[in-house]
């Protein structure tokens, strides 16, 4: 009999403020139809001033706990991701675990960026597999809108990125009936870390925040859109193409695929690539 990892719960928060793509006209020189021809993104969700991706974190927790149908104190297990957390250190996994009073459980914070909750999701895994933990909370918020560019010169990532949070509850499968997570497969190439970064602050500075850096707008983060969208496109199918191959599967067996972004162009030019439909 073999242990499988199930999602029992889901859940999902978004901070009420909505901004169109036409609020973001009145800010910077961009249009709705360009928004939505490269991206398909028609709005996006910002958080306001003094909001944490951990309160997104926890307000999708307290979802997935209740879709679940378990109580919080089960949980024996945290897993955050995030590439915005609340602070420099400490990460979010210990501020979700307080929030929601599990003092002294575990919490680990993940930092894979877009990808973190697949990251995530692998380490959880691998814990209920082995009969570590039992009933794991994995959260992933982010909260991007605070630091982005608004100027023309970053309106291509302050068109695309926003705020929320989404959660799962994962727990064992030892029914054999061919449920839960079958295998994993992660890729990565630190060859192209410079194509989607945030530079500074860097502790290799001295002194890691200056003035000079601020005014040279080193803090905001920057992409090369075209170099992301070429490897996303590329890197995607083959990710598929090896998780179906482990498993001696094929396309065909697939009835949805549910990417890890929301980029519209990117999730067509996947699909044309396998040969599924829309
Ligand atoms: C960013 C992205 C939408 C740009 O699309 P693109 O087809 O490469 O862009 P195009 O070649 O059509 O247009 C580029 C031009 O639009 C301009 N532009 C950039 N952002 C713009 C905006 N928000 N509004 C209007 N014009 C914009 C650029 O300055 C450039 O102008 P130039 O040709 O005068 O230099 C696309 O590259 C992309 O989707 N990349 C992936 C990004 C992503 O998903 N990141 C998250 C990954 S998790």
């Amino acid at each position: 009999m073999s242990t499988r990892t199930v999602i029992t719960g889901t859940g999902h928060y978004l901070p009420s403020k909505v901004v169109t793509n036409f609020d973001l006209e009145k800010k910077m020189n961009t249009s709705d139809e360009w928004i939505r021809q490269r991206s398909g993104i028609v709005e996006r969700h910002h958080a306001e001033a003094g909001v944490g991706s951990s309160d997104l974190a926890y307000e999708a927790a307290l979802k997935a706990i209740e879709s679940a149908r378990i109580e919080k104190s089960e949980i024996d297990f945290i897993i955050a991701a995030t590439l915005s957390p609340d602070h420099y250190f400490p990460g979010i996994g210990v501020i979700v675990q307080a929030k929601l009073g599990l003092y002294g459980i575990g919490a680990l914070d993940v930092r894979n960026q877009c990808s973190g909750f697949i990251y995530a999701l692998s380490v959880a895994d691998q814990y209920i597999r082995t009969h570590t933990y039992h009933k794991i909370l994995l959260v992933a918020a982010e909260v991007q809108s605070s630091n982005l560019d608004y100027s023309d010169q970053g309106r291509d990532m302050a068109v695309l990125f926003g705020d929320g949070g989404g959660a799962v509850i994962l727990e064992p499968n030892n029914n054999d009936d061919g449920r839960g997570i079958l295998s994993t497969h992660l890729f990565s190439d630190g060859r192209f870390i410079h194509d989607l970064w945030m530079e500074k602050p860097s502790p290799k500075d001295r002194p890691t925040f200056s003035v000079e850096l601020f005014t040279a707008n080193k803090f905001f983060p920057k992409m090369d859109g075209r170099n992301v969208f070429i490897n996303a496109v590329e890197k995607m199918p083959e990710a598929v193409l090896a998780g179906l191959k482990h498993n001696s599967l094929a396309i065909d067996d697939v009835d949805l695929l549910i990417p890890h972004q929301a980029n519209d162009r990117i999730s067509q030019m996947v699909a044309k690539r396998l040969q599924i439909p829309l």
